[in-house]
C-alpha cells in the first residue's frame, strides 16, 4: 500500500491498510526488504565516506543533463511523475499550499485530507471520492508540454518507462501506451468492483476508479526490477515524493545513474523520517558531495520545453502540443455536434408537435 510519509504517518506509525492482499503483497515484501538493503548500503557507505558512482554529467545542470543525452551513452530514460505536470493541464496537485486537493476538501468533512483515498473510508462513504472523481474525470483536460516531452521520447526510442501516480490518463491521451507505463496509484482507465468476491472490471466509462491502487499493481514491482538497475537517466517531474514505495524508486538506479528533478520546489532529499521508515537515503543536489543529481526549480512545462532546446527538439515538441492539442479540440467539437443533434432534433420535434397542437 502507498505510505506517506508524512508528520501524520510518523506521529501516529499507522500500520498500512492490507486488506484485500493478494500476489502483489509478496512483491511489495521482496520490493521493501530490497529498499532496506538498500538503504543500509546508503547510510554505510556514505557514513563511513565511501562514495558513490562515477561521475557521468560534467556539469549538475540542465545543459549537463542535455549534453549527455546528446553524447549517445544516455539510451534508457526512466520518468517518475506525479500531479505537479497536469496542475498546467486544470488540473490540482494533492499537497501544494493553497490550491493542493488537500487543502481545499472541507465540504466533503473528511476525518483527515487522505481518507477520501482510502478504501476503507471509501465503503462507508463513498460520497466523497465520487464528487471529487466527477471534478476530475478524464476527458475534459489536454496533455501538458510536458506529458509531450515524454511522448518525443518515447519517439525517439529513449523511454523505457513512466512510472506515474496519476489517474489523469494524460499520460496515455499524449500517446503513452499500456506498455510505456506503470500507472503505480491506478487509473481512470480501468476499475473494478472492491467487493472481495466479485472484483469485476469495469471500463472507463464506467463511473468508477481502479482501487488497485491501494496495493500496487504486480507489474510494478517487476517492472521495477528490470528497469531501474538499467536506467542511464532518471527525469523525477512533479512529485513531492512523499509517498511510499513510489518515492523510494529514486533510490533503485545504479549509483553512477544521474537523476534528474524538474519540480517547482526541491524534493527527494534525504530526510530522517525516509530512513526510519527503511525506504532508502534520497537525492543530494547540494552538498559538497552532489555528484549527479540536478534539481531544475521551475514549472515542469518550462523545464521540459528548455531541455527540448538545449536538446534541439524545441520546434519538433512546440508542433507535436499544437497538432495533438488541436486534434483534441476536433474530436471534442464533432463529439459535441453528436450529442446535440438529438436533442435538438427532438427540441424541433416537440416545438413541431406543440405548433400542431396550438
Ligand atoms: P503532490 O501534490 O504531493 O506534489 C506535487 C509536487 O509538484 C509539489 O512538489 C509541487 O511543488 C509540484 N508542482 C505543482 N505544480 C507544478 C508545476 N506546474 N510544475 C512543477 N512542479 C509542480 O503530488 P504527488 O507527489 O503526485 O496518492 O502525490 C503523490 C500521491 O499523494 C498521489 O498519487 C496521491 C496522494 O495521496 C494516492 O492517491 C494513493
Amino acid at each position: 500500500c502507498p505510505v506517506e510519509v508524512s508528520k501524520r504517518a510518523e506521529e501516529e506509525a499507522d500500520t498500512p491498510d492490507l486488506e484485500g492482499q493478494s500476489d502483489d503483497s509478496s512483491n511489495e515484501g521482496d520490493a521493501s526488504g530490497d529498499t532496506e538493503m538498500d538503504f543500509l548500503r546508503g547510510l554505510f557507505s556514505r557514513t563511513l565516506g565511501l562514495s558513490s558512482g562515477e561521475k557521468v554529467l560534467d556539469e549538475l545542470t540542465l545543459d549537463g543533463v542535455a549534453r549527455y543525452i546528446l553524447s549517445g551513452k544516455c539510451k534508457n530514460i526512466i520518468c517518475m511523475v506525479g500531479a505537479g505536470i497536469s496542475t498546467s493541464a486544470g488540473i490540482p496537485d494533492f499537497r501544494s499550499p493553497g490550491t493542493g486537493l488537500y487543502a481545499n476538501l472541507q465540504k466533503f468533512n473528511l476525518p483527515y485530507p487522505e481518507a477520501i483515498f482510502q478504501i476503507d473510508y471509501f465503503k462507508k462513504h463513498p460520497e466523497p471520492f465520487f464528487a471529487l472523481a466527477r471534478e476530475l474525470y478524464p476527458g475534459q483536460f489536454k496533455p501538458t508540454v510536458c506529458h509531450y516531452f515524454m511522448r518525443m521520447l518515447k519517439d525517439k526510442g529513449l523511454l523505457t518507462r513512466c512510472y506515474s501516480q496519476n489517474i489523469d490518463t494524460l499520460e496515455r491521451v499524449a500517446g503513452l501506451e499500456g506498455e510505456d507505463l506503470i500507472e503505480a496509484h491506478g487509473t481512470f482507465h480501468t476499475s473494478h468492483c472492491v467487493s472481495f468476491l466479485c472484483r469485476k472490471e469495469y471500463s472507463m466509462d464506467w463511473m468508477k476508479i481502479n482501487y488497485s491502487h491501494l496495493n500496487l499493481p504486480a507489474r510494478f514491482f517487476t517492472t521495477m526490477k528490470m528497469d531501474f538497475p538499467r536506467c542511464d537517466l532518471l527525469i523525477i517531474m512533479g512529485t513531492s515524493l512523499q509517498v511510499q514505495p513510489f518515492a523510494s524508486l529514486v533510490n533503485r538506479v545504479s549509483n553512477s545513474c544521474p537523476r534528474l528533478l524538474i519540480n517547482m520546489e526541491k524534493t527527494g532529499q534525504s530526510e530522517f523520517g525516509m530512513g526510519l521508515f527503511g525506504f532508502g537515503g534520497g537525492m543530494d543536489f547540494d552538498s559538497d558531495k552532489a555528484y549527479r543529481d540536478v534539481a531544475h526549480l521551475s514549472s515542469c512545462d518550462d523545464g521540459c520545453m528548455a531541455l527540448a532546446e538545449l536538446l534541439g527538439w524545441k520546434a519538433e515538441l512546440e508542433e507535436m502540443v499544437k497538432r495533438e492539442h488541436a486534434l483534441i479540440d476536433s474530436k471534442d467539437a464533432k463529439k459535441k455536434d453528436k450529442e446535440a443533434t438529438p436533442s435538438s432534433r427532438s427540441a424541433g420535434a416537440e416545438a413541431g408537435n406543440s405548433d400542431k397542437t396550438e
